[in-house]
């Protein structure tokens, strides 16, 4: 059943005409901050909207909804749309503040659909006019785009004709409708450049800073199952040997001239894991062989807290990464708790950032690290 093609004519209508300008204009953020941001996995069932604590959240994103690869419409069966619905109006009710988005896309998804659907003008806008349509359907404060990641130059290019016409349709919607407007943030890679596959491109800094509500920048997964020979800290705040780090992530846009309350910083709620090739050497960066417990060599913060608990595990907090490690025997684990949390958490204040999120809600245990004082402070701006 397509739920979003039986669409009401109003709709229908309405986003016909929201998607036929192209006059240059500056978004507005009618956002809360400090942005204090969670992914919701739509496939943990054991985890439903109704367990999220909203107290400690500003806005929540539905992961993931992906458009149909050839019309780049999305095509939303009976049992999704049921799911939308529940998360949406779940937790507008427990607190009708909080910010609902649906996240595009996903780690899992890649690139190559978003390649294809950004090239063209048409296929741009009948993406657009179909995020904006599901949004309104299903009650969404707005959308994020999570294109992992842009691949060329060309796709950079692309990726800012997106954003362009996409703050474009969203503002006349928000006239034409009389509602407020649609929020438009994206997942991007922990720094501006990339340089992955020896390809270089940048991500469009001042088209975000004119287009986007604001930016996730992706800080962890430095180091993971790809590479089984050392282990890492996946989610460093610094590298005494490496630029891979979140400080130097969060430095970099800064230094390309991002808004700094548009810049939000990600925080996993997960460790990664590798099998140590000699238990005795157990430092970051340590001889490994193969991914340690976990699945696929990755375990969510409350199943590192069981796991360190059940076989007495020894902890290190490493204070030149700001991250934690736990070994026992030849399993060794990286991964972010209250104590490093803390401290990213003030350092992102010091950077006077927008905020920050985590990848997932679901990974805590009793909200411990999510429920850390609200540490980002509060700057001028319209709230809602
Ligand atoms: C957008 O904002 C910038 C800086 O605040 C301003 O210089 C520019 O004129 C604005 N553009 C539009 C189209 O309003
Ligand atoms: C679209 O997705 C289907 C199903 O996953 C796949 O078989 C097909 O090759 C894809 N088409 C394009 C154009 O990528
Ligand atoms: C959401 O789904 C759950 C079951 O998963 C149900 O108990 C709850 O009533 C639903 N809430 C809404 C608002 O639909
Ligand atoms: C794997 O990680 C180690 C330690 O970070 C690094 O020295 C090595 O170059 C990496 N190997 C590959 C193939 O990336
Ligand atoms: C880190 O980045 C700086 C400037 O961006 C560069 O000068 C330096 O060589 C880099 N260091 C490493 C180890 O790559």
């Amino acid at each position: 059943m397509d739920l979003v093609n039986a669409n009401t004519f109003l709709l229908v209508i309405l986003s016909l005409i929201a998607c036929g300008g192209s006059s240059a204009i500056n978004s507005t953020n009618s956002s809360p901050r400090p942005n204090k941001g969670a992914y919701w996995p739509s496939w943990s069932i054991d985890f439903p909207p109704s367990s999220i604590d909203t107290t400690l959240f500003t806005h929540v994103y539905y992961a993931f909804l992906s458009p149909d690869n050839v019309t780049f419409r999305f095509e939303i069966d009976y049992p999704t749309a049921l799911s939308l619905k529940n998360f949406t109006t779940t937790l507008h009710k427990k607190k009708p503040s909080i910010k609902t988005l649906f996240s595009i896309g996903g780690a899992t998804e890649g690139s190559k659909i978003f390649s294809h659907m950004a090239l063209g003008h048409d296929s741009r806008k009948n993406f657009i006019c179909s995020t904006i349509k599901v949004a309104r359907k299903f009650d969404f404060d707005g959308f994020d785009l999570d294109w992992e990641f842009p691949q060329t130059p060309t796709d950079m290019v692309n990726f800012r004709h997106l954003l362009h016409e996409w703050r474009v349709a969203v503002k006349k919607e928000a006239k034409l409708s009389g509602r407020p407007q649609l929020l438009l943030s994206a997942a991007t890679y922990y720094k501006p450049e990339i340089t992955l596959d020896g390809v270089y491109r940048k991500y469009p800094v001042t088209s975000i800073n004119k287009n986007l509500d604001w930016i996730n920048a992706m800080c962890y997964d430095y180091h993971g199952s790809w590479n089984r020979t050392a282990t890492g800290a996946h989610a460093a705040l610094y590298d005494p040997n490496s630029n891979v780090s979140t400080s130097y992530g969060l430095q970099s846009w800064i230094k390309a001239r991002i808004q700094r309350d548009k810049l939000v910083m990600g925080l996993p709620l997960y460790g990664r894991t590798w099998q140590l090739k000699d238990p005795s050497l157990y430092g970051i960066g340590a001889p490994a062989v193969d991914v340690g417990p976990g699945i696929e060599g990755q375990m969510s913060y409350a199943d590192v807290e069981k796991f360190n608990a059940q076989n007495n595990a020894i902890v290190v907090f490493d204070l030149s990464t700001v991250s934690i490690y736990s070994v026992e025997g030849t399993s060794w684990i990286g991964y972010d708790d209250v104590r490093s949390v803390k401290l990213k958490t003030e350092y992102a204040r010091r950077l006077q950032i927008g905020g920050y999120f985590f990848w997932a809600v679901n990974g805590d245990q009793d909200w411990k690290i999510s429920r850390q004082d609200p540490i980002v402070k509060s700057r001028k701006g319209p709230e809602k």
